[in-house]
C-alpha cells in the first residue's frame, strides 16, 4: 500500500534503490532507556536517515522493560528481523538482564535476527559499572553488534541503527513489518496493543 516501494514519495530514494522494511524489537530492562534511544533516533537523525544510502526503513518496536510484559515479549521479537538489547553502563544487573535478552533470543528468535548490544547512558562515565572491554568481549563471543551509546548527548544512537542497517539483506523481508510510516515507532506501553496494553497497565 502507499509507502511502499518509494517511487512517488517525496524524499524517496532516487530511482532504481529499493526500500526494505524491517521489524525492529527494542529489549532490555526498565529505565535503561529504551524510548529515550527511539525518541532521539526518530527526532535527531530522522531527514539524514531519510537521504542515506542504505535504503531501508524500520518499524521499531518499543517493548516495556518491566518484569510484568515479559511474558509478552515472544510476540514482539518473533516477526522482527533485528533486535537493539539495551543495558544501563551504570548498572550492572541490567546487563545481566541483556545477556539473559540475548540468550533468549539466540533460542527463540528468528535464527537471522541481527543482534546489537547497546551499553546506555554512557554519559554517566563517572558512574561506570560495567567495563567497556567485558561487554565487548561478551559481544565479540556472541556475534553481536555493540555501541556505547547515549540518548543524552546522542552519542553513537544513528551509528548503532545503520550499523544494523547495513548487516540487514537489502531485500525484503519474508514477514514484512507492515504499515506505510518510515521508522514508524511502535510503543508498547502506550497505544498498539490497545487490549493487551489496558489490561496490563496499572
Ligand atoms: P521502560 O519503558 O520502563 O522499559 O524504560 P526505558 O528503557 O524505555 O527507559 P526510558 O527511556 O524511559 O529512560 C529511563 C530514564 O533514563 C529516564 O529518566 C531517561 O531520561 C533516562 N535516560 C535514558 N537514556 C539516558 C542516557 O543516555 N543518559 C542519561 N543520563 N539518562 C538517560
Ligand atoms: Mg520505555
Amino acid at each position: 500500500m502507499a509507502g511502499r516501494g518509494g517511487a512517488a514519495r517525496p524524499n524517496g530514494p532516487a530511482a532504481g534503490n529499493k526500500i526494505c522494511q524491517f521489524k525492529l524489537v527494542l529489549l532490555g530492562e526498565s529505565a535503561v532507556g529504551k524510548s529515550s534511544l527511539v525518541l532521539r533516533f526518530v527526532k535527531g537523525q530522522f531527514h539524514e536517515y531519510q537521504e542515506s544510502t542504505i535504503g531501508g526503513e524500520f518499524e521499531i518496536w518499543d517493548t516495556a522493560g518491566q518484569e510484568r510484559y515479559h511474558s509478552l515479549a515472544p510476540m514482539y521479537y518473533r516477526g522482527a528481523q533485528a533486535a537493539i538489547v539495551v543495558y544501563d553502563i551504570t548498572n550492572t544487573d541490567t546487563f545481566v538482564r541483556a545477556k539473559n535478552w540475548v540468550k533468549e533470543l539466540q533460542r527463540q528468535a528468528s535464527p537471522n535476527i541481527v543482534i546489537a548490544l547497546a551499553g546506555n547512558k554512557a554519559d554517566l562515565a563517572t558512574k561506570r559499572a560495567v567495563d567497556f572491554q567485558d561487554a565487548q568481549t561478551y559481544a565479540d563471543d556472541n556475534s553481536l553488534l555493540f555501541m556505547e551509546t547515549s540518548a543524552k548527548t546522542a552519542m553513537n544512537v544513528n551509528e548503532i541503527f545503520m550499523a544494523i542497517a547495513k548487516k540487514l539483506p537489502k531485500t525484503e523481508p519474508q514477514s514484512g513489518a507492515g504499515g506505510a510510516g518510515r521508522n514508524r515507532v511502535v510503543d508498547l506501553q502506550e497505544s498498539s496493543q490497545p487490549s493487551r496494553s489496558q489490561c496490563c497497565s496499572n
